[in-house]
């Protein structure tokens, strides 16, 4: 025994002796080529809807949920995969988050549109978050380009950066690596400035992510037979911008649906401006009947966002996008539809909400009131409280469809139920 010990840590230390060439990291993005994606006939969804619902206490929802664990998997119309639909573990927006929850069982890939300073249009989540989601601020010919070059942090004065898509130009672009979205504020480097990614994701998958034209997501989403829902950024700087308008940026972007031939009906386009989704309905008629008015108004007075819905409604929007903290409310020591929700319904209008698997786990978020939960906090305390959310989501408030950043969740859950979306 002892003998043997003593051969094996003496290979050992040969073996750590020996130089061994060094591999290179992985610092340049492989390029978005169509033809080698692969088609995905096979929709798995992993462990994780299963451990969900086997943490669900005993009753009717766990007993239906468990029936449907053998059930073989598919792409469900009534999932959107936010930003990608693998978010909670792959950086958002790229090509692998968007193979990811396509192949969870999105039915719908979603593509938030920036712009780039020779005003072609990319997909990433903010006109301004490439200092949190690629590695930017490392390349310093880019990270001089910045709106907000790096600046360290220097005792309690926290590191700054900001970099905008409009900083840059498309071919730029292409060359940066999607990460996690994270940074630590107190870092005195570039380097240190990308770490901070929050415990309960990973970094897993956290090499170098590919970036998307919005082109090439609509290229991708065709070629995987699904739905699109692609959101107009607010831009982040003074429009117009480089000779463009808001409404050229908001036609630039139904134009490229156009060019591609892909009819309105399976594009399910998104704007926090009121303004965008007037435009389309005027302009674009066919793509503003399935157009997501995303509601902010509740985060400043839910009254207000309650009695706008009848104006939307007279103005001919179909579809109003809150975040589901707007939709739920506890009452009688349960989660209940919100008044908003009830609103909704009365006028007719289609919900759709945002985002399940967005917020950290429940122990966590109860404490740290997340966003999401924040109308209903007292009832979320534990993981199998995510599908009890969405099954009040799906049977009472009755969405039309749910965005997810695990796609897989929503995904098992909508099939189970027939949910078609
Ligand atoms: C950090 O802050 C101190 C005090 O305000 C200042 O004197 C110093 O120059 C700063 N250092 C850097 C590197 O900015
Ligand atoms: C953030 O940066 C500070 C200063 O370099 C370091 O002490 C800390 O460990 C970092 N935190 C994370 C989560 O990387
Ligand atoms: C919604 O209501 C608020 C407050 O009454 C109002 O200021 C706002 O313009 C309304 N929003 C829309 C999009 O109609
Ligand atoms: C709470 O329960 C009472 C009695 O059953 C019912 O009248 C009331 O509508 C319930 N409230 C909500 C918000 O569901
Ligand atoms: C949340 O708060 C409760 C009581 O306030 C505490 O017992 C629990 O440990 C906390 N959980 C986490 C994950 O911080």
């Amino acid at each position: 025994m002892k003998a043997t010990l003593l051969a094996l840590l003496t290979l050992l230390a040969t073996a750590t002796a020996t130089p061994v060439k060094k591999a290179a990291i992985i610092s340049k993005p492989t390029s978005f080529d169509l033809d080698a994606i692969p088609k995905q006939k096979v929709v798995s969804y992993g462990p994780r809807p299963y451990y969900l619902v086997e943490d669900l206490a005993k009753g009717e929802l766990k007993t239906k949920l468990q029936k449907c664990g053998e059930k073989k998997a598919k792409p469900s119309k009534w999932v959107i995969g936010h930003r990608g639909g693998g978010t909670l573990q792959l950086p958002e927006h790229s090509l692998q988050s968007n193979l990811a929850g396509a192949r969870m069982g999105a039915g719908v890939l979603e593509c938030d549109v920036a712009f780039t300073s020779d005003l072609k249009l990319v997909c990433r989540h903010s006109h301004c978050d490439l200092h949190t989601t690629t590695n930017i601020l490392t390349i310093p010919s880019l990270a001089a380009k910045c709106s907000t070059p790096f600046k360290p942090a220097n005792g309690t004065t926290p590191a700054k950066a900001n970099c905008c898509t409009s900083d840059i130009t498309l071919a730029e672009y292409k060359t940066l690596c999607a990460k996690m979205d994270s940074f630590n504020a107190s870092a005195t480097t570039p380097e240190a400035y990308q770490a901070g990614v929050a415990p309960w994701r990973t970094t897993l998958y956290n090499q170098c992510g590919t970036l998307l034209t919005l082109a090439e997501h609509i290229q991708l989403t065709e070629k995987l037979g699904l739905e699109h829902s692609p959101e107009l950024k607010t831009p982040s700087v003074k429009m117009p911008f480089n000779g463009w308008t808001q409404e050229n940026y908001a036609q630039a972007f139904i134009d490229e649906y156009k060019q591609a031939n892909v009819p309105a009906k399976r594009v399910w386009s998104q704007s926090f401006l009121y303004d965008d989704i007037l435009y389309w309905l005027k302009k674009e008629p066919e793509y503003g009947r399935t157009a997501l008015f995303l509601d902010s108004v509740g985060d400043t007075d839910m009254n207000a966002a309650v009695a706008n819905l009848t104006q939307y409604k007279k103005d001919g929007v179909r579809l109003v996008a809150p975040p589901i903290n707007y939709l739920l409310a506890e009452a009688n020591g349960t989660i209940v539809p919100s008044a908003y929700a009830n609103k909704a319904n009365e006028l007719g209008l289609g919900i759709v909400t945002w985002s399940l698997e967005r917020s950290p786990p429940p122990e966590i978020a109860h404490n740290t009131t997340d966003y999401y939960y924040s109308t209903f906090s007292n009832w979320i305390s534990r993981d199998a409280d995510i599908l009890t959310v969405l099954d009040v989501l799906a049977h009472q408030v009755k969405v039309k469809k749910i965005f997810s950043d695990w796609v897989a969740t929503a995904a098992y859950f909508g099939d189970c139920f027939g949910l078609k979306g």
